[in-house]
């Protein structure tokens, strides 16, 4: 496993390596179960001929002021071996001076999908994730991208971004992994007391009681459904502070009027200083 640090670098492990089929998960590091679901997805997509290629990079583009740049958890060691252990075959650990020069005066900016759910609270989040991974897309020069469904909002912000500045990039979402009692994997969730994290799991739970409901009892209202998780929230976790319950159009975002067809029920929730997300879709 090739471990490299440096833009010059990885342009000439991409010239020895052509013609072989890349696939790219970026990370942001403090690597988990979830992570390594993501590694081994592009492992049996690149074949044994083909490479993976995972970035890990603390993006300070994507941390709004007051948010947890600094705090972020890093774990570059662990993080390693959990590459190696699940088929990784070169990572990209950049510098941020590497990647943004300090007089650097171009960036991305998405004008519709990051307005609302995460995007409302966390304003500039996405147009940074969508600098950094067209610039990671642009330097691994990937065939295909493995992203998480767990981060659902910036999966369809990447489906854009790809679709409308034409990057040659397939992308493939995989199912969020869980902890035995449902919490989702999250880097974040590290930050959680004790107390905290015995809550946590209500968030999981409420979207499967609104997703049961719309399945089973033929509830259709989004409201009804959006009502539903909030009261199980407050009951089972009363320590968690909403910050948004939607129904969503899957492809727009847009709450949608009525629960028909393609839709995803997203919630994020603040536990202290840690903020979760997490979401299902009604099918
Ligand atoms: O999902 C993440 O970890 C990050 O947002 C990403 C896609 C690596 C960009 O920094």
């Amino acid at each position: 496993m090739n471990v490299i640090n440096n833009i010059r670098q990885v342009r000439s492990w991409h010239t020895v390596n052509r013609g072989a089929r890349c696939v790219f998960v970026p990370t942001m590091g403090a690597l988990h179960e979830g992570h390594a679901a993501l590694i081994r997805a592009a492992r049996e997509i690149a074949g044994s001929n083909g490479n993976v290629v995972v970035s890990i990079f603390v993006n300070p583009l994507q941390f709004g002021p007051g948010e947890d740049l600094e705090k972020y958890p890093r774990s570059l060691v662990e993080d390693l071996s959990l590459c190696r252990d699940n088929g990784t075959d070169m990572i990209f650990a950049p510098k941020a001076e590497e990647l943004y020069p300090a007089d650097r005066s171009i960036v991305m900016r998405e004008s519709s999908l990051s307005q609302m759910l995460c995007g409302a609270s966390r304003p500039g989040h996405f147009d940074g994730v969508c600098t950094v991974v067209a610039k990671l897309f642009n330097l691994v020069q990937c065939d295909d991208a493995v992203f998480g469904k767990k981060d659902f909002q910036q999966l369809a912000i990447i489906r854009r971004l790809v679709r409308d500045l034409d990057f040659n990039v397939v992308l493939h979402a995989i199912d969020t992994v869980r902890e035995p009692d449902g919490l989702a994997m999250s880097s974040r969730n590290r930050y959680l007391t004790p107390e905290e994290r015995a809550q946590a799991p209500a968030l999981h739970a409420a979207l499967k009681l609104a997703r049961d409901t719309w399945k089973n009892d033929g509830e259709r209202d989004p409201a009804a459904l959006v009502n539903l998780i909030k009261k199980h929230l407050q009951q089972h976790a009363p320590l968690g502070r909403v910050d948004y319950v939607s129904a969503v159009d899957a492809v727009t975002l847009q709450p949608v009027s009525a629960t028909t067809e393609l839709v995803v029920v997203a919630a994020a929730v603040f536990f202290g200083g840690a903020r979760l997300i997490d979401n299902i879709e009604l099918k």
